[in-house]
Protein backbone atom coordinates (compact mmCIF):
# COMPACT_ATOMS: atom_id res chain seq x y z
CA UNK A 1 0.00 0.00 0.00
CA UNK A 2 1.35 3.82 -0.97
CA UNK A 3 2.65 5.32 2.19
CA UNK A 4 0.13 8.46 1.84
CA UNK A 5 -2.92 6.51 1.33
CA UNK A 6 -2.04 3.98 4.50
CA UNK A 7 -1.39 7.60 6.90
CA UNK A 8 -5.04 8.71 4.83
CA UNK A 9 -6.84 5.52 6.17
CA UNK A 10 -5.29 5.62 9.16
CA UNK A 11 -6.41 9.24 10.43
CA UNK A 12 -9.55 8.43 8.59
CA UNK A 13 -9.88 5.67 11.44
CA UNK A 14 -8.65 7.90 14.03
CA UNK A 15 -11.10 10.33 13.54
CA UNK A 16 -14.28 8.35 12.39
CA UNK A 17 -13.39 6.75 15.96
CA UNK A 18 -13.49 10.01 17.91
CA UNK A 19 -16.54 10.73 16.41
CA UNK A 20 -18.33 8.54 17.39
CA UNK A 21 -16.79 8.54 20.99
CA UNK A 22 -17.35 12.02 21.54
CA UNK A 23 -20.92 12.02 20.05
CA UNK A 24 -21.43 8.88 22.54
CA UNK A 25 -20.19 11.44 25.77
CA UNK A 26 -22.10 14.03 24.37
CA UNK A 27 -25.44 12.01 24.19
CA UNK A 28 -24.79 10.73 27.59
CA UNK A 29 -24.97 7.66 29.23
CA UNK A 30 -26.91 5.74 26.13
CA UNK A 31 -23.41 5.45 24.23
CA UNK A 32 -23.21 1.68 25.86
CA UNK A 33 -26.52 0.85 25.30
CA UNK A 34 -26.42 1.61 21.65
CA UNK A 35 -23.33 0.01 20.28
CA UNK A 36 -23.91 -2.92 22.18
CA UNK A 37 -27.42 -3.24 20.83
CA UNK A 38 -29.20 -1.51 17.89
CA UNK A 39 -26.12 1.39 16.91
CA UNK A 40 -28.21 4.18 15.85
CA UNK A 41 -31.71 2.69 15.52
CA UNK A 42 -32.58 3.84 19.46
CA UNK A 43 -33.72 1.87 22.39
CA UNK A 44 -36.08 -1.08 21.73
CA UNK A 45 -39.80 -0.60 21.91
CA UNK A 46 -42.91 -2.31 22.07
CA UNK A 47 -42.84 -2.38 18.05
CA UNK A 48 -39.85 -4.86 18.67
CA UNK A 49 -42.08 -7.32 20.48
CA UNK A 50 -43.51 -10.31 19.00
CA UNK A 51 -46.85 -10.35 20.43
CA UNK A 52 -48.35 -14.66 20.50
CA UNK A 53 -51.37 -16.28 20.43
CA UNK A 54 -51.39 -18.74 22.40
CA UNK A 55 -53.63 -20.95 24.46
CA UNK A 56 -53.22 -20.73 28.41
CA UNK A 57 -51.53 -23.38 29.54
CA UNK A 58 -53.21 -25.71 32.44
CA UNK A 59 -53.50 -24.99 35.60
CA UNK A 60 -51.51 -26.50 38.28
CA UNK A 61 -52.91 -24.48 40.99
CA UNK A 62 -55.85 -25.31 43.30
CA UNK A 63 -57.91 -22.23 42.11
CA UNK A 64 -57.56 -22.56 38.49
CA UNK A 65 -55.21 -19.53 38.34
CA UNK A 66 -52.25 -20.02 35.87
CA UNK A 67 -49.12 -19.58 37.75
CA UNK A 68 -45.98 -18.22 36.51
CA UNK A 69 -44.57 -21.70 36.98
CA UNK A 70 -46.95 -22.57 34.41
CA UNK A 71 -46.10 -20.19 31.89
CA UNK A 72 -42.71 -20.57 32.32
CA UNK A 73 -42.46 -22.86 29.25
CA UNK A 74 -44.17 -20.50 26.82
CA UNK A 75 -42.24 -16.79 27.95
CA UNK A 76 -39.37 -18.11 29.83
CA UNK A 77 -37.37 -14.53 30.15
CA UNK A 78 -40.63 -13.31 31.17
CA UNK A 79 -41.54 -16.11 34.08
CA UNK A 80 -37.43 -15.47 35.15
CA UNK A 81 -37.30 -11.42 34.83
CA UNK A 82 -40.65 -11.65 37.11
CA UNK A 83 -38.52 -13.85 39.73
CA UNK A 84 -35.79 -11.16 39.56
CA UNK A 85 -37.67 -9.14 41.82
CA UNK A 86 -36.61 -11.36 44.73
CA UNK A 87 -33.30 -9.45 44.28
CA UNK A 88 -35.16 -6.08 45.47
CA UNK A 89 -34.77 -7.20 48.92
CA UNK A 90 -33.48 -4.26 50.36
CA UNK A 91 -35.73 -2.61 53.34
CA UNK A 92 -35.40 0.46 55.40
CA UNK A 93 -36.60 1.39 58.97
CA UNK A 94 -39.12 4.72 58.40
CA UNK A 95 -39.25 4.90 62.13
CA UNK A 96 -36.07 4.67 62.71
CA UNK A 97 -34.96 7.21 59.99
CA UNK A 98 -37.92 9.75 60.82
CA UNK A 99 -38.58 9.81 64.62
CA UNK A 100 -41.25 12.41 64.78
CA UNK A 101 -42.91 8.96 62.73
CA UNK A 102 -43.71 7.54 65.88
CA UNK A 103 -45.03 10.59 67.50
CA UNK A 104 -47.52 11.55 65.01
CA UNK A 105 -48.47 7.76 64.33
CA UNK A 106 -49.95 7.25 67.98
CA UNK A 107 -52.23 4.73 68.42
CA UNK A 108 -51.95 3.19 64.89
CA UNK A 109 -50.03 0.06 63.88
CA UNK A 110 -47.87 2.37 62.32
CA UNK A 111 -45.45 3.82 65.31
CA UNK A 112 -44.80 -0.05 65.93
CA UNK A 113 -43.57 -1.15 62.67
CA UNK A 114 -43.02 0.66 59.59
CA UNK A 115 -40.36 -0.46 56.56
CA UNK A 116 -40.18 0.62 53.18
CA UNK A 117 -41.98 -1.56 50.20
CA UNK A 118 -39.66 -4.39 48.46
CA UNK A 119 -39.77 -6.38 45.64
CA UNK A 120 -43.26 -8.41 44.67
CA UNK A 121 -41.90 -11.85 45.53
CA UNK A 122 -41.91 -10.71 49.28
CA UNK A 123 -45.32 -9.64 49.76
CA UNK A 124 -46.96 -12.67 51.33
CA UNK A 125 -43.76 -12.92 54.06
CA UNK A 126 -44.07 -9.47 54.94
CA UNK A 127 -47.87 -9.73 55.50
CA UNK A 128 -47.55 -12.60 57.69
CA UNK A 129 -44.46 -11.04 59.27
CA UNK A 130 -45.84 -7.35 60.04
CA UNK A 131 -46.25 -6.40 63.66
CA UNK A 132 -49.41 -4.48 62.01
CA UNK A 133 -52.79 -5.90 63.55
CA UNK A 134 -54.18 -7.69 60.14
CA UNK A 135 -57.32 -9.46 61.88
CA UNK A 136 -59.22 -9.77 58.38
CA UNK A 137 -58.54 -11.25 55.04
CA UNK A 138 -58.40 -7.57 53.41
CA UNK A 139 -54.90 -7.16 53.76
CA UNK A 140 -54.35 -9.92 51.53
CA UNK A 141 -55.82 -7.37 48.45
CA UNK A 142 -52.69 -6.48 47.25
CA UNK A 143 -50.40 -9.20 47.73
CA UNK A 144 -51.41 -12.47 45.80
CA UNK A 145 -53.62 -13.09 42.48
CA UNK A 146 -55.38 -15.81 44.52
CA UNK A 147 -56.84 -13.31 46.59
CA UNK A 148 -58.37 -11.74 44.09
CA UNK A 149 -59.65 -14.82 41.91
CA UNK A 150 -61.33 -15.54 45.53
CA UNK A 151 -63.07 -12.66 45.81
CA UNK A 152 -63.76 -13.13 41.80
CA UNK A 153 -65.31 -16.88 42.42
CA UNK A 154 -67.16 -16.27 46.08
CA UNK A 155 -67.59 -12.59 46.14
CA UNK A 156 -66.93 -9.37 48.67
CA UNK A 157 -68.09 -11.41 51.88
CA UNK A 158 -64.30 -12.85 51.46
CA UNK A 159 -62.96 -9.49 53.02
CA UNK A 160 -63.93 -10.12 56.32
CA UNK A 161 -63.06 -13.46 56.74
CA UNK A 162 -60.56 -14.35 59.43
CA UNK A 163 -57.24 -13.29 57.94
CA UNK A 164 -55.32 -16.80 58.94
CA UNK A 165 -57.77 -19.14 57.30
CA UNK A 166 -57.71 -17.01 54.01
CA UNK A 167 -53.73 -16.77 54.20
CA UNK A 168 -53.81 -20.84 54.37
CA UNK A 169 -55.12 -20.94 50.72
CA UNK A 170 -52.66 -18.70 49.15
CA UNK A 171 -49.95 -20.15 46.80
CA UNK A 172 -48.31 -17.04 44.65
CA UNK A 173 -47.08 -13.81 45.49
CA UNK A 174 -48.26 -11.31 42.95
CA UNK A 175 -48.29 -12.71 39.78
CA UNK A 176 -49.09 -13.59 36.14
CA UNK A 177 -53.08 -13.57 36.63
CA UNK A 178 -52.84 -10.23 38.88
CA UNK A 179 -52.19 -8.49 35.52
CA UNK A 180 -53.19 -10.75 33.12
CA UNK A 181 -56.13 -12.65 34.42
CA UNK A 182 -55.27 -16.18 32.02
CA UNK A 183 -54.97 -13.99 29.15
CA UNK A 184 -51.49 -13.79 28.88
CA UNK A 185 -51.16 -15.67 25.74
CA UNK A 186 -53.52 -13.61 24.27
CA UNK A 187 -50.81 -11.31 23.14
CA UNK A 188 -49.94 -10.07 26.95
CA UNK A 189 -53.88 -8.69 27.21
CA UNK A 190 -53.69 -6.30 30.60
CA UNK A 191 -56.86 -7.54 33.11
CA UNK A 192 -58.20 -6.16 35.75
CA UNK A 193 -59.01 -8.75 38.38
CA UNK A 194 -59.17 -6.18 41.23
CA UNK A 195 -62.70 -5.86 40.90
CA UNK A 196 -63.20 -2.83 43.02
CA UNK A 197 -60.88 -1.27 40.58
CA UNK A 198 -63.86 -1.38 38.12
CA UNK A 199 -66.67 -0.98 40.38
CA UNK A 200 -64.94 2.51 41.52
CA UNK A 201 -64.29 3.95 38.47
CA UNK A 202 -66.94 2.48 35.92
CA UNK A 203 -66.01 3.17 32.35
CA UNK A 204 -63.90 5.67 33.73
CA UNK A 205 -61.29 3.03 33.66
CA UNK A 206 -61.05 3.18 30.01
CA UNK A 207 -59.93 6.73 30.67
CA UNK A 208 -56.49 4.69 32.02
CA UNK A 209 -53.93 3.54 29.91
CA UNK A 210 -53.38 -0.30 30.69
CA UNK A 211 -50.33 -0.41 31.85
CA UNK A 212 -50.92 2.42 33.97
CA UNK A 213 -54.34 0.95 35.84
CA UNK A 214 -52.59 -2.71 35.69
CA UNK A 215 -49.94 -1.13 38.60
CA UNK A 216 -52.83 1.36 39.97
CA UNK A 217 -54.47 -1.57 40.80
CA UNK A 218 -52.89 -1.77 44.38
CA UNK A 219 -49.91 1.37 44.23
CA UNK A 220 -53.40 3.43 44.77
CA UNK A 221 -54.73 5.21 48.12
CA UNK A 222 -57.45 3.26 49.43
CA UNK A 223 -59.83 2.14 52.05
CA UNK A 224 -62.13 -0.28 53.98
CA UNK A 225 -65.70 0.17 53.54
CA UNK A 226 -67.59 -0.03 57.00
CA UNK A 227 -70.30 -2.70 55.46
CA UNK A 228 -67.96 -5.30 54.77
CA UNK A 229 -64.46 -4.16 54.70
CA UNK A 230 -64.23 -4.49 50.79
CA UNK A 231 -61.09 -2.66 49.89
CA UNK A 232 -62.33 0.47 47.73
CA UNK A 233 -60.97 3.03 46.16
CA UNK A 234 -61.86 7.29 47.28
CA UNK A 235 -62.75 8.34 44.02
CA UNK A 236 -64.82 7.51 40.71
CA UNK A 237 -62.68 9.68 37.94
CA UNK A 238 -58.84 10.65 37.43
CA UNK A 239 -60.30 13.86 37.89
CA UNK A 240 -60.78 13.34 41.64
CA UNK A 241 -57.47 11.77 42.22
CA UNK A 242 -55.83 14.51 44.12
CA UNK A 243 -55.39 14.85 47.78
CA UNK A 244 -57.88 17.59 48.15
CA UNK A 245 -60.66 15.77 46.54
CA UNK A 246 -59.81 12.38 48.32
CA UNK A 247 -59.89 14.04 51.70
CA UNK A 248 -63.49 15.53 50.44
CA UNK A 249 -64.67 12.44 49.74
CA UNK A 250 -63.53 10.97 53.48
CA UNK A 251 -65.00 13.94 55.08
CA UNK A 252 -68.19 13.54 52.98
CA UNK A 253 -69.19 9.97 55.44
CA UNK A 254 -66.73 11.53 58.66
CA UNK A 255 -64.14 7.96 57.66
CA UNK A 256 -61.26 8.12 59.65
CA UNK A 257 -59.03 5.37 60.16
CA UNK A 258 -58.30 5.92 63.74
CA UNK A 259 -59.31 8.37 66.84
CA UNK A 260 -55.55 9.19 68.20
CA UNK A 261 -56.45 9.02 72.15
CA UNK A 262 -54.25 12.13 73.25
CA UNK A 263 -55.53 14.74 70.89
CA UNK A 264 -58.89 12.81 69.97
CA UNK A 265 -58.25 13.61 66.81
CA UNK A 266 -60.35 11.57 63.92
CA UNK A 267 -57.10 10.68 61.93
CA UNK A 268 -56.50 9.25 58.32
CA UNK A 269 -53.41 7.71 57.15
CA UNK A 270 -52.74 7.54 53.54
CA UNK A 271 -51.67 4.22 51.84
CA UNK A 272 -49.32 4.78 48.29
CA UNK A 273 -50.83 6.63 46.01
CA UNK A 274 -48.02 6.50 43.12
CA UNK A 275 -50.92 6.29 40.34
CA UNK A 276 -52.75 9.18 41.54
CA UNK A 277 -49.83 11.21 42.02
CA UNK A 278 -48.51 10.33 38.31
CA UNK A 279 -51.55 10.45 36.62
CA UNK A 280 -51.92 14.30 38.36
CA UNK A 281 -48.33 14.89 36.70
CA UNK A 282 -46.38 16.24 33.79
CA UNK A 283 -45.75 12.68 32.17
CA UNK A 284 -49.53 11.62 32.48
CA UNK A 285 -50.60 12.07 28.96
CA UNK A 286 -47.33 10.36 27.83
CA UNK A 287 -46.09 7.86 29.70
CA UNK A 288 -47.07 4.69 31.42
CA UNK A 289 -46.33 2.99 34.26
CA UNK A 290 -44.42 0.41 32.34
CA UNK A 291 -42.32 3.28 30.13
CA UNK A 292 -39.97 3.96 33.05
CA UNK A 293 -40.27 0.92 35.64
CA UNK A 294 -39.82 -2.69 32.61
CA UNK A 295 -37.34 -2.15 30.14
CA UNK A 296 -37.56 -3.88 27.04
CA UNK A 297 -35.14 -6.44 26.25
CA UNK A 298 -33.54 -8.79 24.31
CA UNK A 299 -32.70 -12.52 25.04
CA UNK A 300 -29.34 -14.27 23.47
CA UNK A 301 -32.04 -15.64 21.42
CA UNK A 302 -33.15 -12.59 20.07
CA UNK A 303 -36.48 -12.85 21.91
CA UNK A 304 -37.30 -9.26 22.41
CA UNK A 305 -39.78 -8.89 25.68
CA UNK A 306 -40.65 -6.41 28.40
CA UNK A 307 -38.26 -7.07 31.65
CA UNK A 308 -41.26 -7.84 34.60
CA UNK A 309 -38.48 -7.07 37.14
CA UNK A 310 -39.47 -3.76 38.18
CA UNK A 311 -36.79 -1.29 38.17
CA UNK A 312 -35.92 2.51 39.30
CA UNK A 313 -35.69 3.72 35.93
CA UNK A 314 -32.39 6.06 37.24
CA UNK A 315 -30.46 2.20 37.61
CA UNK A 316 -31.44 0.91 34.13
CA UNK A 317 -29.76 1.93 30.77
CA UNK A 318 -32.25 1.29 28.75
CA UNK A 319 -34.70 2.69 30.65
CA UNK A 320 -32.34 6.22 31.05
CA UNK A 321 -32.16 5.33 27.21
CA UNK A 322 -36.46 6.26 26.87
CA UNK A 323 -35.77 9.59 28.47
CA UNK A 324 -33.29 11.09 26.11
CA UNK A 325 -35.50 10.68 23.63
CA UNK A 326 -37.66 13.78 25.26
CA UNK A 327 -35.05 15.14 28.06
CA UNK A 328 -32.00 14.61 25.45
CA UNK A 329 -28.98 15.04 27.39
CA UNK A 330 -30.19 16.30 30.19
CA UNK A 331 -28.63 14.42 33.05
CA UNK A 332 -31.55 12.49 34.70
CA UNK A 333 -30.20 10.80 37.79
CA UNK A 334 -29.36 14.33 38.81
CA UNK A 335 -31.99 16.16 37.92
CA UNK A 336 -34.54 13.38 39.92
CA UNK A 337 -32.05 12.94 42.95
CA UNK A 338 -32.26 16.70 43.19
CA UNK A 339 -36.04 16.51 43.41
CA UNK A 340 -36.04 13.92 45.87
CA UNK A 341 -33.46 15.58 48.22
CA UNK A 342 -35.44 18.90 48.05
CA UNK A 343 -38.78 16.72 48.74
CA UNK A 344 -37.11 15.23 51.58
CA UNK A 345 -35.68 17.55 53.52
CA UNK A 346 -38.98 19.46 53.51
CA UNK A 347 -40.74 16.24 54.93
CA UNK A 348 -38.59 16.23 57.49
CA UNK A 349 -39.22 20.20 58.53
CA UNK A 350 -42.72 19.87 58.12
CA UNK A 351 -43.06 16.40 60.09
CA UNK A 352 -41.20 17.36 63.18
CA UNK A 353 -43.83 20.54 63.04
CA UNK A 354 -46.80 18.29 62.74
CA UNK A 355 -45.16 16.43 65.60
CA UNK A 356 -44.65 19.55 68.27
CA UNK A 357 -47.83 20.54 66.89
CA UNK A 358 -49.64 17.21 67.86
CA UNK A 359 -48.17 17.93 71.07
CA UNK A 360 -49.31 20.82 71.92
CA UNK A 361 -53.02 19.80 70.59
CA UNK A 362 -52.48 16.90 73.32
CA UNK A 363 -51.44 19.39 76.28
CA UNK A 364 -54.27 21.62 75.41
CA UNK A 365 -56.33 18.43 75.68
CA UNK A 366 -55.31 17.86 78.86
CA UNK A 367 -55.41 20.66 80.48
CA UNK A 368 -59.13 21.13 79.88
CA UNK A 369 -58.26 24.94 79.52
CA UNK A 370 -60.86 25.20 75.67
CA UNK A 371 -63.75 24.64 74.70
CA UNK A 372 -64.90 21.42 72.77
CA UNK A 373 -65.67 24.21 70.07
CA UNK A 374 -62.27 25.10 69.87
CA UNK A 375 -60.72 21.59 70.79
CA UNK A 376 -62.76 20.63 67.03
CA UNK A 377 -61.14 23.00 65.50
CA UNK A 378 -57.77 22.32 66.12
CA UNK A 379 -58.62 18.44 65.66
CA UNK A 380 -60.11 19.83 62.20
CA UNK A 381 -56.95 21.47 61.24
CA UNK A 382 -54.58 18.48 62.51
CA UNK A 383 -56.69 15.98 60.75
CA UNK A 384 -56.48 17.97 57.60
CA UNK A 385 -52.26 18.39 58.33
CA UNK A 386 -51.54 15.23 58.45
CA UNK A 387 -53.89 13.57 55.75
CA UNK A 388 -51.19 16.18 53.13
CA UNK A 389 -48.37 15.50 55.03
CA UNK A 390 -48.91 11.92 54.98
CA UNK A 391 -50.16 12.01 50.86
CA UNK A 392 -46.42 12.69 50.27
CA UNK A 393 -44.45 11.11 52.73
CA UNK A 394 -46.20 7.84 52.20
CA UNK A 395 -45.41 7.72 48.05
CA UNK A 396 -42.75 5.92 47.12
CA UNK A 397 -41.01 8.23 44.49
CA UNK A 398 -39.84 11.14 46.58
CA UNK A 399 -41.43 13.77 44.44
CA UNK A 400 -40.13 11.82 41.02
CA UNK A 401 -43.51 11.33 39.79
CA UNK A 402 -45.11 15.08 40.49
CA UNK A 403 -42.76 17.02 42.32
CA UNK A 404 -45.20 19.97 42.34
CA UNK A 405 -47.88 17.83 43.86
CA UNK A 406 -45.01 16.83 46.33
CA UNK A 407 -44.95 20.67 47.67
CA UNK A 408 -48.19 21.57 47.39
CA UNK A 409 -48.89 18.71 49.81
CA UNK A 410 -46.31 19.99 52.42
CA UNK A 411 -46.87 23.60 52.14
CA UNK A 412 -50.48 22.71 52.87
CA UNK A 413 -49.77 21.30 55.58
CA UNK A 414 -47.35 23.76 56.87
CA UNK A 415 -50.18 26.24 56.58
CA UNK A 416 -52.69 23.99 58.50
CA UNK A 417 -50.08 23.75 61.29
CA UNK A 418 -49.21 27.44 61.26
CA UNK A 419 -52.87 27.90 61.35
CA UNK A 420 -53.32 26.01 64.36
CA UNK A 421 -50.33 26.91 66.63
CA UNK A 422 -51.35 30.31 66.40
CA UNK A 423 -54.87 29.48 68.01
CA UNK A 424 -53.07 27.73 70.68
CA UNK A 425 -50.97 30.67 71.09
CA UNK A 426 -53.81 32.91 71.68
C1 LIG B 1 -47.67 -6.37 38.04
C2 LIG B 1 -48.33 -6.64 36.79
C3 LIG B 1 -47.81 -7.75 35.92
C4 LIG B 1 -47.51 -9.03 36.28
C5 LIG B 1 -47.50 -9.63 37.66
C6 LIG B 1 -47.20 -9.73 35.06
N1 LIG B 1 -47.29 -8.88 33.99
FE1 LIG B 1 -46.99 -9.34 32.05
N2 LIG B 1 -47.16 -7.37 31.55
C7 LIG B 1 -47.50 -6.36 32.42
C8 LIG B 1 -47.51 -5.11 31.73
C9 LIG B 1 -47.84 -3.75 32.34
C10 LIG B 1 -47.20 -5.41 30.39
C11 LIG B 1 -47.23 -4.49 29.19
C12 LIG B 1 -46.19 -3.53 29.05
C13 LIG B 1 -46.58 -2.57 27.94
O1 LIG B 1 -46.93 -3.01 26.85
O2 LIG B 1 -46.53 -1.41 28.24
C14 LIG B 1 -46.99 -6.84 30.33
C15 LIG B 1 -46.69 -7.55 29.15
C16 LIG B 1 -46.73 -8.91 29.04
C17 LIG B 1 -46.71 -9.65 27.80
C18 LIG B 1 -46.67 -9.06 26.39
C19 LIG B 1 -45.29 -9.20 25.80
C20 LIG B 1 -44.32 -8.19 26.32
O3 LIG B 1 -43.16 -8.56 26.54
O4 LIG B 1 -44.71 -7.03 26.53
C21 LIG B 1 -46.78 -10.97 28.14
C22 LIG B 1 -46.81 -12.14 27.19
C23 LIG B 1 -46.82 -11.07 29.58
N3 LIG B 1 -46.79 -9.80 30.10
C24 LIG B 1 -46.84 -12.25 30.28
C25 LIG B 1 -46.77 -12.34 31.66
C26 LIG B 1 -46.56 -13.57 32.40
C27 LIG B 1 -46.44 -14.92 31.78
C28 LIG B 1 -46.50 -13.23 33.72
C29 LIG B 1 -46.20 -14.12 34.90
C30 LIG B 1 -44.93 -14.85 34.82
C31 LIG B 1 -46.72 -11.79 33.80
N4 LIG B 1 -46.83 -11.28 32.54
C32 LIG B 1 -46.81 -11.07 34.99
C33 LIG B 1 -47.81 -6.50 33.75
C34 LIG B 1 -47.64 -7.65 34.49
C1 LIG C 1 -51.42 -6.89 43.49
C2 LIG C 1 -50.96 -5.60 43.91
C3 LIG C 1 -49.83 -4.95 43.13
C4 LIG C 1 -49.76 -4.69 41.78
C5 LIG C 1 -50.79 -4.99 40.72
C6 LIG C 1 -48.50 -4.03 41.57
N1 LIG C 1 -47.83 -3.87 42.75
FE1 LIG C 1 -45.97 -3.14 43.01
N2 LIG C 1 -46.01 -3.62 44.98
C7 LIG C 1 -47.10 -4.15 45.64
C8 LIG C 1 -46.76 -4.40 47.03
C9 LIG C 1 -47.67 -4.94 48.10
C10 LIG C 1 -45.39 -4.03 47.18
C11 LIG C 1 -44.54 -4.12 48.45
C12 LIG C 1 -44.09 -5.55 48.66
C13 LIG C 1 -43.36 -5.79 49.97
O1 LIG C 1 -42.70 -4.88 50.48
O2 LIG C 1 -43.46 -6.93 50.49
C14 LIG C 1 -44.95 -3.56 45.86
C15 LIG C 1 -43.66 -3.13 45.57
C16 LIG C 1 -43.28 -2.57 44.34
C17 LIG C 1 -41.98 -2.02 44.05
C18 LIG C 1 -40.79 -2.02 44.99
C19 LIG C 1 -40.83 -0.79 45.84
C20 LIG C 1 -39.58 -0.57 46.64
O3 LIG C 1 -39.60 0.41 47.43
O4 LIG C 1 -38.61 -1.31 46.50
C21 LIG C 1 -42.04 -1.49 42.78
C22 LIG C 1 -40.93 -0.78 42.04
C23 LIG C 1 -43.36 -1.76 42.27
N3 LIG C 1 -44.09 -2.42 43.23
C24 LIG C 1 -43.80 -1.36 41.02
C25 LIG C 1 -44.97 -1.83 40.43
C26 LIG C 1 -45.34 -1.60 39.06
C27 LIG C 1 -44.54 -0.78 38.07
C28 LIG C 1 -46.51 -2.26 38.85
C29 LIG C 1 -47.28 -2.40 37.56
C30 LIG C 1 -46.55 -2.99 36.44
C31 LIG C 1 -46.90 -2.86 40.11
N4 LIG C 1 -45.93 -2.58 41.04
C32 LIG C 1 -48.07 -3.59 40.32
C33 LIG C 1 -48.34 -4.41 45.09
C34 LIG C 1 -48.62 -4.40 43.74
C1 LIG D 1 -41.32 9.18 33.82
C2 LIG D 1 -40.98 7.92 34.36
C3 LIG D 1 -41.87 7.29 35.40
C4 LIG D 1 -43.17 6.86 35.25
C5 LIG D 1 -44.04 6.96 34.02
C6 LIG D 1 -43.51 6.22 36.48
N1 LIG D 1 -42.47 6.25 37.34
FE1 LIG D 1 -42.35 5.36 39.17
N2 LIG D 1 -40.55 6.21 39.48
C7 LIG D 1 -39.86 6.98 38.58
C8 LIG D 1 -38.64 7.47 39.19
C9 LIG D 1 -37.61 8.36 38.54
C10 LIG D 1 -38.63 6.97 40.52
C11 LIG D 1 -37.55 7.17 41.59
C12 LIG D 1 -36.57 6.04 41.47
C13 LIG D 1 -35.46 6.10 42.45
O1 LIG D 1 -35.55 6.75 43.49
O2 LIG D 1 -34.43 5.44 42.18
C14 LIG D 1 -39.83 6.16 40.66
C15 LIG D 1 -40.15 5.43 41.80
C16 LIG D 1 -41.23 4.56 41.90
C17 LIG D 1 -41.49 3.67 43.01
C18 LIG D 1 -40.59 3.50 44.22
C19 LIG D 1 -39.64 2.36 44.00
C20 LIG D 1 -38.34 2.77 43.49
O3 LIG D 1 -37.79 2.06 42.62
O4 LIG D 1 -37.81 3.82 43.91
C21 LIG D 1 -42.63 3.00 42.74
C22 LIG D 1 -43.30 1.94 43.59
C23 LIG D 1 -43.11 3.49 41.46
N3 LIG D 1 -42.24 4.42 40.97
C24 LIG D 1 -44.28 3.06 40.85
C25 LIG D 1 -44.81 3.65 39.70
C26 LIG D 1 -46.15 3.41 39.21
C27 LIG D 1 -47.14 2.49 39.84
C28 LIG D 1 -46.29 4.15 38.07
C29 LIG D 1 -47.52 4.34 37.23
C30 LIG D 1 -48.70 4.80 37.94
C31 LIG D 1 -45.03 4.85 37.85
N4 LIG D 1 -44.17 4.53 38.86
C32 LIG D 1 -44.75 5.65 36.74
C33 LIG D 1 -40.23 7.24 37.28
C34 LIG D 1 -41.45 6.93 36.73
C1 LIG E 1 -42.50 11.36 26.00
C2 LIG E 1 -41.57 12.38 26.48
C3 LIG E 1 -40.92 12.13 27.83
C4 LIG E 1 -40.21 11.02 28.22
C5 LIG E 1 -39.91 9.76 27.45
C6 LIG E 1 -39.74 11.32 29.56
N1 LIG E 1 -40.17 12.55 29.96
FE1 LIG E 1 -39.82 13.44 31.76
N2 LIG E 1 -40.86 15.08 31.19
C7 LIG E 1 -41.46 15.24 29.96
C8 LIG E 1 -42.15 16.52 29.95
C9 LIG E 1 -42.92 17.11 28.77
C10 LIG E 1 -41.95 17.11 31.22
C11 LIG E 1 -42.45 18.45 31.70
C12 LIG E 1 -41.43 19.48 31.41
C13 LIG E 1 -41.79 20.81 32.06
O1 LIG E 1 -42.94 21.04 32.40
O2 LIG E 1 -40.86 21.59 32.25
C14 LIG E 1 -41.13 16.17 31.97
C15 LIG E 1 -40.72 16.39 33.27
C16 LIG E 1 -39.95 15.50 34.02
C17 LIG E 1 -39.58 15.68 35.40
C18 LIG E 1 -40.02 16.81 36.30
C19 LIG E 1 -41.36 16.37 36.84
C20 LIG E 1 -41.80 17.11 38.04
O3 LIG E 1 -42.94 16.84 38.49
O4 LIG E 1 -41.06 17.94 38.58
C21 LIG E 1 -38.85 14.58 35.76
C22 LIG E 1 -38.26 14.29 37.12
C23 LIG E 1 -38.76 13.73 34.60
N3 LIG E 1 -39.43 14.31 33.56
C24 LIG E 1 -38.11 12.52 34.61
C25 LIG E 1 -38.12 11.63 33.54
C26 LIG E 1 -37.44 10.36 33.54
C27 LIG E 1 -36.58 9.83 34.69
C28 LIG E 1 -37.66 9.78 32.33
C29 LIG E 1 -37.20 8.43 31.83
C30 LIG E 1 -37.31 7.30 32.75
C31 LIG E 1 -38.51 10.69 31.58
N4 LIG E 1 -38.76 11.80 32.33
C32 LIG E 1 -39.00 10.43 30.30
C33 LIG E 1 -41.45 14.37 28.92
C34 LIG E 1 -40.87 13.10 28.93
Amino acid sequence: MNKNLLRWVVTAVILIAAVVLLGGVAGGRSLMYHLKNRGDLGPLTREDIEYLSVEAPEATSRDGTVNAADWASVYPYITLTMGDNAKNSYVTDYLEEDPYLVNIYEGYGFAKDYGSARGHEYTLQDVHDTQRPHPKANCLTCKTPNFAKLVNDQGVGVYSMPFEEVEALMEENISCYTCHANAAGDAGKLVVTHSYVNKALGDNVNAIDPATLSCGQCHIEYYFTREDSETMMPYHDVASMDPEAILAYYDSFDFYDWVQESTGTKLLKAQHPETETFLQGKHAALLNCADCHMPVEMADDGTVYHSHLLVSPLENETLLSNCATCHGDTDMVKLVRGIQERVTARETEVGNELSDFKDALAAAVADGTRTEAELEDLRKLHREAQWYFDYCYVENSEGAHNSDLAMRCLDTSEAKINEAMEMLSM
